[in-house]
């Protein structure tokens, strides 16, 4: 496939589909709220214009010593216009916060980015513009992926700038300052607008690599500590599966190719996707050295959005965590459901260890543990670790999480701080204490949105005594739509 090819593969535009009227959604969000008796669902819905940089409140105890920098989170964060809203929770604008930590002291602000997506449905009054879940409409204005860019999975900190992420666009460069938007980030004049995925992975210190999926061909991004564009090579892969994270060890790029598999390009894009277990699941490694050196193993089928880092042993052997389903429904099914403001009770996904011999044989150790939104410790990325950082305890008629955890591999136990059903519990990221170099010898951060107190909440846990709940929180007056990725940023 050359490069016109993969472009307009990501960039065809149904014109027809049927809106849902406004009407139902709110209906359904009534007829919701009441069954479950929280109302979760404000945990979805619009924040109308920027927040300015406000100070939160210090609930409870104390900031640490030492803990100074900027957690910047995206996520979606407007979802309805008058003339038409998403129908899909990963389709909001992208919005990015910044909990700025300094002098045991938190402020909370949040800027929408500035895509062309935005400035076409700003114009429109209307969500017209196709993307993962949403059809685009009459009015829409697809010239190409990154008029459909909405920017708003992942966030990494690249050369002094801010990089909001999506995954079948290019990165949106945004000021750390003050979270105005630069522009779409080309890497090299010839690659504008190629996909790059929400989910890079750092060599500890060094260059970062991604991927932009394209039917059964991925780009293999490598860029420097600085955002410098080291390699951009095609390689091609053995399922045209849907692709939103991989992993790496320190000498291999490893691909989990699972079998919702591309079959057709339609809008909205997940429609381009069929579940087809009988396919099995794939893991096609890479030498990062030499690309073309390739060895591709078969496992059973399952889904997952996120892993672990992955190591290698002395053996040759290769391990990583994922969060593990049985089936690709959250994908299509919740995603949706959420922005009707109703819940379909899922299967939780399973913290599962992935272990691939030079043998060629496989293992699936699934630990019983429900978890998503997997990190770990980043001086330990590509390494032996034995630590896995996740949001954890779910609740019946309630989506997402509520608890935060940690995973000992060496141990088999889970430390577990369970906030209960009236918090929808983010990401957790880790932040290293300065002097220490232990594993998880420091803090996680991690956002809730107290459902009850109708805010967001900023919670800081010594990350090796989780159980102990947070040493410090911190509430924001204002409530901002629960977020899907962040990073630190240290001062
Ligand atoms: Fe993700």
């Amino acid at each position: 496939m050359n490069r016109r090819q993969l472009l307009q593969s990501f960039s065809g535009v149904a014109a027809t589909t049927i809106l849902t009227p406004e009407l139902a959604q709110a209906a359904a969000q009534l007829s919701q709220g009441a069954a479950s008796g929280i109302n979760w669902q404000i945990a979805f819905a619009d924040l109308d214009a920027d927040l300015a940089r406000a100070p939160m409140k210090r609930i409870h105890g104390r900031a640490p010593e030492g803990l100074a920098g900027s957690l910047y989170r995206n996520g979606p964060g407007k979802f309805h216009r008058p003339g038409g809203s998403v129908d899909h929770w990963f389709d909001g604008d992208g919005l990015m916060r910044a909990f700025r930590v300094s002098d045991g002291a938190a402020t909370l602000e949040a800027r929408f980015i500035d895509t062309p997506k935005r400035r076409v449905e700003t114009a429109a009054n209307a969500v017209v513009q196709p993307g993962f879940g949403t059809a685009g409409k009459p009015g829409a204005q697809v010239r190409n992926a990154d008029d459909t860019n909405a920017g708003n999975i992942s966030v990494m900190s690249m050369g002094g700038e801010l990089w909001a992420l999506w995954e079948a666009g290019s990165p949106i460069a945004m000021d750390p300052k003050d979270l105005s938007t630069k522009g779409i980030k080309t890497l090299r004049e010839d690659l504008v607008h190629m996909p790059y995925l929400a989910h890079p992975r750092r060599d500890p210190g060094g260059d970062v690599w991604s991927l932009g999926l394209s039917g059964s061909q991925a780009i293999v991004w490598r860029v420097s500590a600085e955002g410098a564009l080291k390699g951009a090579d095609m390689v091609k892969l053995p399922m045209a599966s849907y692709v939103h994270d991989f992993t790496a060890t320190k000498r291999h790029l490893i691909l989990i190719l699972q079998p919702w598999v591309q079959d057709r390009m339609v809008m909205p894009y997940s429609d381009s996707f069929t579940w087809r277990p009988e396919m099995g699941t794939k893991v096609l490694v890479l030498d990062k050295a030499d690309l073309t050196k390739r060895r591709i193993y078969e496992l059973p089928a399952f889904f997952a959005f996120h892993y672990g880092s992955a190591w290698e042993e002395t053996d040759g052997t290769l391990r990583f965590d994922g969060c593990l389903t049985g089936d690709s429904r959250f994908a299509t099914a919740n995603g949706k459901a959420f922005m009707k403001g109703t819940y379909v009770p899922e299967p939780a996904s399973i913290l599962t260890l992935v272990t691939l011999r030079p043998d060629g044989r496989v293992t699936l150790e699934p630990t019983g543990v429900t978890a998503e939104f997997p990190r770990v410790d980043g001086r330990r990325s590509g390494d032996t670790r034995r630590y896995t950082i996740h949001a954890t305890a779910t609740a019946p008629n309630t989506p997402l999480f509520h608890g935060v955890a940690t995973y000992d591999w060496k141990s088999g136990k889970s430390d577990t701080y369970d906030f209960g059903a009236t918090h929808l519990m983010e990401e957790a990221v880790f932040v290293a204490r300065p002097g220490g170099s232990d594993e998880l010898d420091g803090w996680l951060m991690a956002p809730s949105v107290n459902i009850k107190a109708k805010a967001t909440e900023l919670h800081v846990f010594d990350a090796r005594r989780v159980a102990a709940g947070p040493i410090c929180t911190w509430r924001s007056e204002h409530l901002l739509p629960v977020s899907l990725h962040g990073v630190f940023v240290k001062a």
